[in-house]
C-alpha cells in the first residue's frame, strides 16, 4: 500500500497544538516511525512522564500486526516523522485498523522551528515579551518601553522580533547577547544589520576560545556596569564569568522598582552554564564560582525574577510556559547553588559534566562571523535540544 491509496483523513496536529499539548496534556502519547539513530539524536520531549515510543516506518511494512501490537490500545496516538510524509501513512494506517490517530504536521522539523511568544510582565511602564524555541529549550526576551525595544539573546529566525517589535510601534535601539552561544546560531548580527541596531557582546567572547581567531562581525563591546535606558526602564549590564570568558547578565529596572536578571547561560532555573564549552572547564570553573556566590548576591534580591536563556526541559516552566522564578524560590529549588567550598563546587561540576556536542566548536564559529552556513547546514547544527546545563 502507498500513501496514495489511503483514504481516510486523520487529524493534523500543527507544532502550536503540539506545545499546548506537551504542556497540558498528561494523556499525550507519542509514535516516533524515525530510524532509532534519529530518535536517539533528538524526540519530541515534554513534561517528566510524557510517553513516547520509537518504531521505525519499516518495522510497520514489514510486520504491521506486530507493530500495531506493540502500541496503547484505545489511546490515542500522535505520529511523528522527520517531514510528515510516512507519519501520515502511518497514522492513516493506525485508523484504518480501528486505533485513533493524527500525525504532525511538517514532521519534527516543524516542531524545532516553532517559536512560541507570550509576555512574561505587562506594566504602564512597558513590557516584557518571552520568544521561546521550545524544542531545543532556548529562551529570549524583548523588552518594549516608550515606543523603545530592546532584544536579549535572539534566536536565528529574526521575522519573530521584528513583528514583536512593529506590532509594539517600537524602534529598535539595542540587540543584545548575554555570550556568544554555542548552541544555537544567533539571530543578533542578522538583527541588527536588517535594523541599523548596534549589536552588542563582551569582548572576551568576541574571540574564539578554541581557535583563538577575532571574530568578523559588526559588534559593539559591552563593559560591566554599563547603563542602557529603554524607554522608562533601565538597563545594567554585569560581568558574570564561568560559562563564558565575557557572559553578561543583565538587570532590568523598572520605576515601580522591580527588577528582572537575564542571567543567559549564567545561570538556569534548575542548574547553570557548564563552564567547559570554551575548552577550559577547570580553569573557568573559579571563576564561575566567584560569579554564582559573590558577584550574583551583590546585585538581585529575594523578588528580582530570574529569566535565563535556556531550559532542559519543560516542567522547569510554569504551567503557562513561562520560564521564570524568584531570586529566593531560586535558591530553594536549584541545587546548582547550594552552598558549597570552591573545592565542592569544583568535584560537583567537573562530576556532572554532559557530552561536549562537537557541533558546538562551529556553532560559536559561525556566531562571530567565521564561517556562515547555508540554511540547510544551519538547520543541521541547531538539531536537537540545548545541552549547556551541568546534568542534573
Ligand atoms: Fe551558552
Amino acid at each position: 500500500m502507498t500513501i496514495t491509496e489511503t483514504t481516510i483523513a486523520v487529524p493534523a496536529l500543527q507544532a502550536a497544538e503540539l506545545y499546548e499539548r506537551l504542556l497540558h496534556d498528561p494523556t499525550l502519547f507519542i509514535l516516533d516511525v524515525r530510524n532509532p539513530d534519529d530518535f536517539r539524536r533528538w524526540r519530541v520531549e515534554g513534561r517528566a512522564g510524557l510517553e513516547s515510543l520509537n518504531i521505525p516506518y519499516y518495522e510497520f511494512l514489514e510486520d504491521e500486526d506486530g507493530a500495531i501490537a506493540r502500541l496503547p490500545r484505545g489511546r490515542e496516538v500522535l505520529v511523528v516523522c522527520a517531514k510528515e510524509g510516512s507519519s501520515q501513512y502511518i497514522a492513516e494506517l493506525l485508523q484504518q485498523r480501528g486505533n485513533k490517530a493524527a500525525y504532525l504536521q511538517g514532521g519534527i522539523m516543524s516542531w524545532g522551528n516553532y517559536y512560541h511568544v507570550r509576555p512574561i510582565v505587562t506594566t504602564a511602564d512597558g513590557q516584557l515579551v518571552q520568544v521561546a524555541r521550545p524544542a531545543r529549550g532556548d529562551v529570549s526576551f524583548v523588552i518594549i518601553s516608550a515606543g523603545q525595544a530592546t532584544i536579549i539573546d535572539p534566536l536565528r529566525h529574526t521575522s519573530h522580533y521584528l513583528e514583536i517589535v512593529r506590532e509594539a510601534g517600537a524602534t529598535l535601539t539595542a540587540i543584545f547577547d548575554t555570550h556568544v552561544h554555542a548552541d544555537h546560531i544567533s539571530g543578533g548580527p542578522a538583527l541588527a544589520q536588517a535594523t541599523g541596531a548596534p549589536y552588542y557582546v563582551h569582548a572576551y567572547d568576541a574571540i574564539h576560545p578554541i581557535d583563538m581567531l577575532p571574530a568578523r562581525i559588526a559588534y559593539t563591546t559591552l563593559e560591566d556596569g554599563q547603563v542602557f535606558r529603554i524607554g522608562q526602564l533601565t538597563l545594567t549590564a554585569l560581568w558574570f564569568p564561568g560559562h563564558t570568558l565575557g557572559q553578561m547578565n543583565f538587570r532590568l529596572t523598572a520605576p515601580d522598582g522591580a527588577s528582572y536578571l537575564f542571567t543567559g547561560d549564567g545561570i538556569f532555573l534548575r542548574s547553570f552554564g557548564r563552564p567547559d564549552l570554551g575548552g577550559k572547564g577547570e580553569t573557568w570553573t573559579p571563576l564561575l564560582y566567584e560569579s554564582i556566590y559573590q558577584r550574583l548576591p551583590r546585585y538581585v534580591d529575594d523578588t528580582t525574577l530570574i529569566l535565563p536563556a535556556h531550559f532542559s526541559d519543560l516542567d522547569e516552566g510554569g504551567a503557562d510556559g513561562r520560564f521564570a522564578m524568584p531570586y529566593s524560590a531560586l535558591l530553594q529549588t536549584n541545587d546548582g547553588l547550594a552552598p558549597r567550598t570552591l573545592a565542592q563546587f569544583t568535584t560537583y561540576v567537573l562530576g556532572n559534566l554532559p557530552v561536549f556536542p562537537p557541533q558546538y566548536v562551529e556553532i560559536k564559529r559561525v556566531n562571530i562571523g567565521l564561517a556562515t552556513p547555508d540554511e540547510a547546514q544551519a538547520d543541521e547544527l541547531e538539531l536537537g535540544k540545548n545541552i549547556c546545563a551541568l546534568s542534573h
